[in-house]
């Protein structure tokens, strides 16, 4: 991998806010902005363990957002915040225009283990959000549009089925369903398919994908899987070890945003992206919390887009001869 890191280039660094050049994300274009926040916990001694602190992250309408870094570096904490489950101690997180206070039906969130109230059925469960979120909707629309988002994820037949009668692939089809039932402004999902079998993962991120392309759904996603952000995301945000995690990059998928989960291996870009993520976590997320790069700014983490430096390395390669000749 040490081979490819010169070749990745690292656009973020500039100082003027020329979008272009520095891959910084424009104001306007900012849907979800996560500004400046701190989580810290009491410590003995009376002191306070920084979780992570000055945590910046923008992000667009319809993007697709992964976050991966190891445990403990704070990725749950990030997101119950942006879920309103947790205040932060210092910042805050701007959506759509507004400060977000406390816990909204604009943000759904897919938990890994699916929290379905076990005594409802199937449409039971995904009707009870409908309702909180539509609450003067007459029944029959309630069930509709129900019906509908669990015939999304592949489920129409089972409506009355109970939780109990369920795999674990369709609990989490479920508890998908009832997320994107109530039309939500940002899908949160922390770790959704990590204990499900791999032909149901891949089953499930496929779904995901289709609907949230199809849907230009906002999601921000937390994995520990390479291949998964790599399938599904459109940036990918890497955490440093904690405590006092930051985020060290922002990796922009190269790929075509129309992907083959067959085809993935071949597209251009690919390998470069895979080997950048898996050097990140196995030695750069720790490196980079003991020593970040002396011009690292926490406002603008550096944009990396692995891709092209392949494609400079392929236009190195070509002019190499030339030269020689
Ligand atoms: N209530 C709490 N009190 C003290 N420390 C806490 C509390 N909740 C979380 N932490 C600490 O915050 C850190 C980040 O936790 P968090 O669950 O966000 O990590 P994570 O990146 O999601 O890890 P994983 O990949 O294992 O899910 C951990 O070190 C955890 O011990
Ligand atoms: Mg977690």
């Amino acid at each position: 991998m040490s081979k490819l890191l010169p070749f990745v280039r690292r656009i973020a660094r500039a100082a003027p806010d020329h979008d272009a050049r520095t891959g910084r994300m424009p104001n306007a274009e900012k849907f979800i902005s996560i500004e400046g926040i701190a989580r810290r916990y009491p410590a003995p001694a009376g002191k306070a363990t920084t979780i992570f602190e000055n945590l910046w992250l923008p992000m667009r309408r319809g993007e697709f957002v992964c976050m991966i870094g190891h445990s403990g570096c704070g990725k749950t904490t990030v997101l119950n915040i942006l879920a309103g489950l947790e205040a932060p101690s210092e910042g805050a997180v701007i959506v759509d225009g507004q400060a977000i206070q406390g816990t909204s039906l604009d943000r759904a969130v897919i938990f890994q283990g699916h929290a379905l109230l076990p005594w409802r059925s199937v449409l039971g469960n995904v009707a009870y959000a409908v309702s909180s979120r539509w609450r003067k909707a007459p029944k029959a629309e309630i069930e509709a549009r129900a019906k509908r988002a669990i015939a999304t994820v592949g489920l129409a037949g089972s409506e009355h089925k109970r939780p109990s009668e369920l795999s674990g692939g369709m609990k989490q089809r479920v508890g998908i369903a009832r997320a994107l039932s109530i039309d939500p402004k940002i899908l949160l999902m922390d770790e959704p398919f990590s204990a499900l079998d791999a032909l149901t993962r891949g089953t499930l991120q496929d779904e995901v994908r289709r609907i949230c392309v199809e849907t230009g759904q906002t999601v921000f996603m937390i994995t520990h899987d390479v291949d998964e952000a790599i399938y599904l995301a459109d940036r990918i945000v890497l955490m440093t070890n904690g405590p006092e995690a930051k985020v060290a990059e922002i990796v922009e998928n190269p790929l075509p945003k129309d992907r083959d989960r067959t085809q993935l291996h071949h597209a251009p870009g690919y390998y470069a992206l895979r080997n950048h993520l898996i050097d990140f976590l196995v030695t750069r997320s720790k490196t980079l919390r003991d020593a970040m790069p002396e011009d690292y700014d926490p406002r603008h983490p550096p944009i990396v887009r692995p891709a092209l430096s392949e494609a400079d390395a392929a236009a190195i390669a070509a002019e190499a001869p030339a030269r020689r000749a």
